[in-house]
């Protein structure tokens, strides 16, 4: 049986670099030892966190349960043909390397999601997103376990019910289950996007003249370098709050008051998606700083830890933007990240 440690430090587990404790900590391997695991936790009865990545998530305080991060690798193709693979990644496959993998072996669908921190397990379950393309786009099916009773479980994409940043793992089945594997449909004969933000403007610098799957994926890398932090040298947890939806006649009435806000099509026609960037900074709090917690000067969006902010001081800064955006534009943000 694999050994569970107890008063562990997750700051290593955590991209934000936040200095929490678990009770009890233990990485798993395989999936007979994420088993044994929960074996072990039907006796002791601890709550239960699985962390993948640890990049989206914030520890407000020390986690009284048992943290179990999901570190089961692998990749697969399960089936192809002439314009598809199916491609099955373990949970605890990083993202971006799995990203890359596709990448080399010009499998063509996520190139666009490159330099995405954290593991494969995590994303369909807020149906992570960038440049256009979301997992939804991508996704076929997914294997997870029942935490209630180990039994392995196979989603299919409609089961998933995926929206922006969201799926049913977020809504109704919270903390039921631990996702194990996902599978991906890719595609041998690629369709680019290419449409979002400065993607085209990033390959014409590049120099790119005929699209690729790895130029796509270079010139995100490019990008999102200029403007994110790198979770490895300044703590975050990528976009802190969620862009927010709002009813198209409560934008027109703010664009009479604020003639520049931007505004992008929603899930249907009623809806317009507000960047919450653009609305953090006309609250004055792009590049604030106050100890060691801060929000970013690059992208606003993200709230960054610069050494030895606590999880405290990131959520109060947190609830500080949200008041003031609240107060200027009535609009309420909603925080992206996990809290715990
Ligand atoms: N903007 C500002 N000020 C800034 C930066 C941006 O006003 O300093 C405004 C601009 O109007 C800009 C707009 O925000 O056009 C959108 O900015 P950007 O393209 O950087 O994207 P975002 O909407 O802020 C979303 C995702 C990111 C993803 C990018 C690129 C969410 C919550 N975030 O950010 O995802 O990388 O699009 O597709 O949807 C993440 O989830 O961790 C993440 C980084």
């Amino acid at each position: 049986m694999k050994n569970i440690a107890t008063n562990i430090s997750l700051q290593p587990y955590n991209s934000f670099g936040i200095d929490a404790l678990a009770r009890h900590f233990v990485s798993a391997e395989s999936l007979e030892e994420i088993q044994e695991i929960l074996d072990w936790n039907k006796i002791h009865q601890q709550r239960l966190l699985v962390l993948g990545g640890g990049s989206n998530v914030l520890f407000t305080h020390d986690y009284d349960g048992l943290v179990l991060q999901n570190n089961v690798k692998g990749i697969s193709i399960i089936q192809e043909d002439d314009n598809h693979v199916y491609i099955k990644a373990m949970a605890g496959e990083n993202w971006h390397s799995f990203v890359q993998y596709c990448v080399n072996n010009k499998y063509q669908g996520i190139e666009n999601l490159s330099l995405i921190p954290g593991n494969v397990g995590a994303s369909p379950m807020q149906n992570i997103g960038a440049y256009g393309v979301e997992i939804k786009d991508v996704f076929y099916s997914l294997e997870a376990l029942h935490l209630p009773d180990g039994e392995l479980v196979n989603f299919t994409h409609n089961q998933c019910r995926f929206g922006y940043r969201e799926s049913i793992f977020k809504q109704s089945l919270r903390n039921q289950f631990l996702i194990v594997s996902v599978t991906f449909k890719l595609r041998k004969r690629p369709k680019f996007t290419v449409s979002y933000g400065n993607i085209e403007q990033a390959l014409e610098e590049m120099g790119v003249t005929e699209l690729s799957i790895e130029a796509i994926a270079n010139a995100v890398i490019k990008i999102r370098r200029s403007k994110l932090p790198d979770p490895s040298t300044v703590g975050n947890a990528g976009s802190f709050f969620k862009n927010p939806v709002i009813h198209q006649t409560f934008y027109e009435a703010l664009q009479k008051l604020y003639p520049g806000i931007p505004g992008f099509p929603g899930n249907d026609k009623f809806m317009t998606k507000v960047p919450a960037a653009w609305l953090i900074e006309q609250t004055g709090w792009k590049g604030y700083r106050k100890g060691d917690a801060g929000c970013y000067p690059m992208q606003p969006l993200v709230l960054v830890n610069y050494g030895k902010a606590t999880g405290t001081e990131i959520y109060a800064l947190s609830s500080e933007i949200i008041e003031s955006v609240q107060e200027k534009f009535g609009i309420l943000l909603e925080r992206e990240v996990n809290i715990y």
